[in-house]
């Protein structure tokens, strides 16, 4: 990657700018591996942590969830909420503005809670995503599922993330977040082809998947 990578790139304004610019910033299909770990499970009620564009928020909403997509970015909410009406699903997604550092499932009426947690690509300085991935936990209703991607420390030699100390992170590591007595855990460093400009790449993704017992 040719510039400096910063903190600032991970605040608000940084993906503001990002979301304000012309075109889409990602594909605006789902992720391969939200499709792929979704197909199996019976839909209910989802959350996307750091939902960006919309992309799985809206595949998960076509596939008869409903949905959740929570961001800190007012400019990528807005451009999801505009795709969601675009695919005749605004009726099944509702868009919340929050930051993810300080996010807690727990309110004033108890703990909210979902039958899928899922969360793409959401990176945070400091290992933040340690103790987003707590909350996420106590977000999943019983018998539901959470499932947690990002790319793998193995990445950092392609020159292709955004990356500082404590960023990337391996599925095992997050995986020390959730009580054992309570979910099934699955941890995985799974292989995937990334294209950039017209460049294909052999990638790394974090794979974290855990079941909540009923
Ligand atoms: C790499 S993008 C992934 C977007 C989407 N999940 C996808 O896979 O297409 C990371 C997203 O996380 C959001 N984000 C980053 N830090 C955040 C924070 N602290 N709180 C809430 N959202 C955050 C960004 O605005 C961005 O939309």
């Amino acid at each position: 990657m040719s510039h400096e990578i910063t903190p600032e790139m991970f605040e608000q304004p940084s993906w503001d700018e990002r979301y304000g610019g012309p075109g889409r910033v990602w594909s605006g299909r789902a992720n391969a591996v939200l499709a792929a770990e979704a197909a199996g499970l019976v839909p209910g009620r989802a959350v996307d942590l750091g939902c960006g564009e919309g992309g799985d928020a809206i595949w998960l909403a076509e596939h008869g969830w409903q949905v959740t997509g929570i961001d800190f970015s007012e400019a990528g909410l807005a451009r999801a909420a505009a795709h969601a009406a675009e695919r005749g699903v605004a009726d099944r997604v509702e868009w919340r503005q929050a930051d993810l550092r300080a996010w807690t499932p727990a309110g004033a009426d108890g703990v909210e809670q979902w039958d899928l947690v899922t969360s793409h690509f959401l990176h945070l300085l400091d290992d933040g995503m340690l103790e987003a991935t707590r909350e996420m936990a106590r977000a999943v209703a019983p018998g539901g599922t959470l499932l947690v991607v990002g790319h793998h420390p193995d990445d950092e030699h392609t020159g292709l993330r955004w990356s500082m100390p404590g960023v990337l992170f391996t599925a095992e590591g997050l995986g020390v977040a959730l009580h054992p007595d309570l979910f099934d855990v699955h941890v995985e460093a799974r292989q995937r082809e990334e294209v950039r400009d017209g460049v294909a790449h052999q990638v790394t993704d974090a794979v974290l998947r855990a079941r909540r017992r009923d």
